[in-house]
């Protein structure tokens, strides 16, 4: 049988430490919503694991690393996903930085970070892979060397991910994520300006998509306004 320890309790998912084939994974149980009719919370819930195992089978294809799956049960709603047990998720990371090191390196730090997560969210994008839930808290940091002077990037957490072409899915896929740095990260205001200068540099016709970002901003504060 297997022993599970609770990793993290989300809004939707409880994430365990398991194990299959006698190899640590991450299982992620999606549990049932009370307040769903049980029809649509099964709908439901079996489209977020679709659209999870999807998502990360077309970015493995893109040579962007997350997470190879492993076994999926639709019954017991959970998914088997590859365990990175040395990794640290993006917002521990950007925060270890900034309470160890001096400022002017922790600004060469987070800087080289947020280019490198430019150039992955370039990558999904070209791809037409929209996350749908960019934050820091989903993607993580692989360190390669014990001190993690370098890491891979990985991206986590595809449960809202779609495909889709559309320069609006991928400019509120941005947003999504300059939102929730703005909350998580308040005290380090440029880390999304580094990362949108370099996805749009990494892009071929990313003008587009980046006018329609900035669309959705400018829609996003006239509602902050109205209230
Ligand atoms: N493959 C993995 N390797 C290491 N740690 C992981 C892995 N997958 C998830 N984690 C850890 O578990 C946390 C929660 O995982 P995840 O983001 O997939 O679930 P969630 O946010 O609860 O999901 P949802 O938003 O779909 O309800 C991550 O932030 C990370 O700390
Ligand atoms: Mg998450």
């Amino acid at each position: 049988m297997e022993s599970e320890e609770l990793l993290t309790q989300g809004a939707e998912a409880r994430v365990y430490i398991g194990k299959l084939n006698d190899e640590k994974c991450i299982i992620k149980e999606r549990f049932i919503k009370k307040y769903r009719h049980p029809d649509l919370d099964s709908t439901i819930t079996k489209q977020r694991i679709k659209a999870e195992n999807n998502a990360i089978t077309r970015c493995l294809a893109a040579g962007v690393l997350a997470p190879k799956v492993l076994q999926v049960n639709y019954n017991s709603k959970k998914i088997y996903m590859e365990y990175f047990d040395k990794a640290i998720t993006c917002k521990e990371y950007i925060k270890k930085i900034v309470s160890t090191k001096s400022i002017a390196e922790s600004e060469t730090k987070l800087s080289e970070l947020c280019v490198a997560i430019g150039v992955i969210l370039s990558k999904i994008h070209t791809n037409n892979i929209i996350h749908g839930d960019l934050t820091t808290s989903n993607i993580l940091v692989d360190p390669k060397v014990d001190d993690f002077s370098e890491y891979e990037l990985i991206l986590i957490d595809f449960g809202l991910s779609q495909y889709s072409q559309s320069p609006e899915d991928k400019g509120v896929d941005l947003y999504v994520l300059e939102r929730a740095l703005l909350s998580t990260h308040s005290q380090q205001p440029k880390l999304f300006e580094i990362i949108l200068a370099s996805y749009q540099k990494q892009t071929q016709d990313g003008e587009a998509v980046i006018a329609r970002f900035q669309e959705v901003r400018r829609r996003g504060r006239k509602r902050n306004m109205v209230g």
